[in-house]
């Protein structure tokens, strides 16, 4: 489904991405982990058609990325949910106003304007579904900054939801809490992308964890691809970046 050959990127003298090869299947639950640097969200950006490669080969769906029109770059990316590092969330708005905007590319911005202002109740009846699916139905009229921080990663996945998407890359969704709550976060994610076929792909910083939820781990240092292993073991990772000993926080 996405396919990367001989993938390099290079900001100015900088190669953030050197030769990374990877298949990534439909309905697969990926984690991402590498030290700070090593290239994790610059990855993630390739594979939603944000970044283009400096060189190499990237397929998704079939489609040629580079060689594609606007037109088609935006269909492709509607697909494609990005929940970023700081969740990207206008904390002064409504809940359910922050969850409008994951379709923000998919109309004309008049269009949507409109229904930021006056959703349709069939948006709104979405909008409490997928609210329901992580849990807080009842967030829905509140201002996003009055949510818990634990809330507020809720919103972002129901955002990334509402774009009703067959893949969701997420760029260390649960850095910033605790680990009870980052548990209970991959969790939630795993469920709902078994149950609707979707493909996951998130960087993290917990080693146990990527072991313990993700049947598929991929490990980044330097910007070249060290691992990708479907039997990974914790003591293995732990090794693998041992170097880098001062966490694989990025
Ligand atoms: N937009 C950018 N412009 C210039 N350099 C960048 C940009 N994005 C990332 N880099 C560089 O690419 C390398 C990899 O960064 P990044 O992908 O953010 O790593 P990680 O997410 O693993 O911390 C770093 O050296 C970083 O400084
Ligand atoms: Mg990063």
């Amino acid at each position: 489904m996405i396919h990367l050959s001989d993938i390099t990127k290079e900001f100015g003298s900088n190669k953030a991405l050197s030769g990374i090869n990877l298949e990534i299947e439909a309905g697969e639950f990926i984690s991402l982990i590498g030290p700070s640097g090593s290239g994790k969200t610059t990855l993630l950006r390739h594979l939603n058609a944000q970044h283009l490669p400096t060189s190499g080969t990237l397929t998704i769906h079939g489609e040629h990325v580079p060689t594609l029109s606007p037109k088609a770059l935006k269909a492709l990316r509607c697909k494609i949910a990005y929940i970023p590092q700081d969740l990207g969330l206008v904390s002064s708005l409504k809940v359910y106003q922050n969850i409008l905007l994951g379709k923000v590319g998919h109309f004309h911005s008049l269009t949507m304007l409109k229904k930021f202002l006056a959703p349709s109740k069939s948006d709104l009846e979405t909008i409490h579904q997928v609210l329901n699916t992580v849990g807080i139905p009842e967030k829905l009229y509140d201002t996003t900054s009055t949510l818990s921080g634990g809330q507020q990663q809720r919103v972002a996945v129901a955002r990334a939801l509402f774009q009703n998407p067959h893949t969701i890359l997420a760029d260390e969704p649960v850095s910033a809490v605790d680990p009870a709550r980052a548990k209970s976060m991959v969790e939630l994610l795993k469920e709902i992308a078994t149950k609707n076929n979707i493909t996951v792909l998130m960087s993290i910083h917990n080693i146990g964890l990527a072991v313990e939820y993700f049947p598929r781990v991929i490990g980044l240092r330097k910007g070249k691809l060290v691992l990708d292993s479907t039997s990974p073991n914790e003591q293995e990772l732990a090794s693998l970046f041992e170097l880098d000993s001062q966490d694989l926080i990025g």
